[in-house]
């Protein structure tokens, strides 16, 4: 594979990554919203199913993103970083590919075990759950999702960080890669 120096991620790559963002950020936004909101409330109701659609779509456009990003190299950093850093990247980044998936099929996992099939927001459909209802290990599923999603703030807050770094610290074209 021959990757020009300065190149960027393939658009299809850039632009995943980017939508990507903005559903995770809704994602966290409307389950935390929910504690704001009455309960049985439309506005509540609104908010939960909106953060099972958001992260449902998660889980669509991550899956064609990772057999994308297998066929491409990622485009070199210049000047290279260090064997150290390079490696705390390539972990932290498989470590967020994989909650890109898991994290959505833990809460589909979880509602559908539950018995309650997963309403769609501002309609009355809904995914219904098949087979006999097993609440106990939709809950354990639910309080895994949880501590996932509480887990990733900080996965997610040192990605960042790390990003913020490449570009105003080492002043190298990490961040303009995936621009
Ligand atoms: C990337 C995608 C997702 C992220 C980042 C995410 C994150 C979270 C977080 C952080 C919580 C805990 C909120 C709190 O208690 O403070 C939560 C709760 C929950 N999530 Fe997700 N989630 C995602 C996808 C999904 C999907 C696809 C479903 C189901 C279709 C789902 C179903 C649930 C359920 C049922 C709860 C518990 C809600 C409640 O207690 O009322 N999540 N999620
Ligand atoms: C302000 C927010 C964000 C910024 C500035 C940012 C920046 C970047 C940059 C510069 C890269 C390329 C790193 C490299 O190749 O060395 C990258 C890769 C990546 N980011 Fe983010 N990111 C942000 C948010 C997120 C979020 C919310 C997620 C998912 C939860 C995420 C998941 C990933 C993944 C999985 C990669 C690896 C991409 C690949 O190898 O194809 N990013 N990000």
């Amino acid at each position: 594979m021959n990757t020009p120096i300065g190149s960027r991620y393939p658009a299809f790559l850039r632009h995943t990554h980017w939508i990507t963002f903005v559903l995770v950020l809704l994602a966290y936004i409307t389950i935390n919203a929910r504690k704001f909101l009455e309960r049985g409330s439309a506005e509540r109701l609104f908010a939960v199913e909106s953060h099972f659609l958001l992260g449902m779509l998660v889980l669509l456009i991550t899956v064609p993103r990772i057999v994308v990003r297998l066929r491409h190299a990622a485009p070199p950093i210049v000047p290279e970083p260090g064997v150290a850093s390079r490696l705390a990247a390539w972990t932290a980044h498989l470590a967020l590919f994989v909650f890109l998936v898991v994290q959505p099929v833990l809460g589909i996992a979880s509602r559908l075990l539950s018995g309650r099939g997963i309403g769609l927001p501002l309609t009355e459909w809904a995914i219904p759950s098949v087979g006999a209802a097993q609440p106990e290990l939709a809950e354990s599923l639910e309080h895994l999702h949880e501590f996932v999603g509480e887990a990733f703030y900080y996965v997610i807050g040192i990605h960042i960080l790390a990003a913020l770094w490449h570009w105003l610290g080492r002043r190298d074209n990490a961040l303009q890669r995936m621009l």
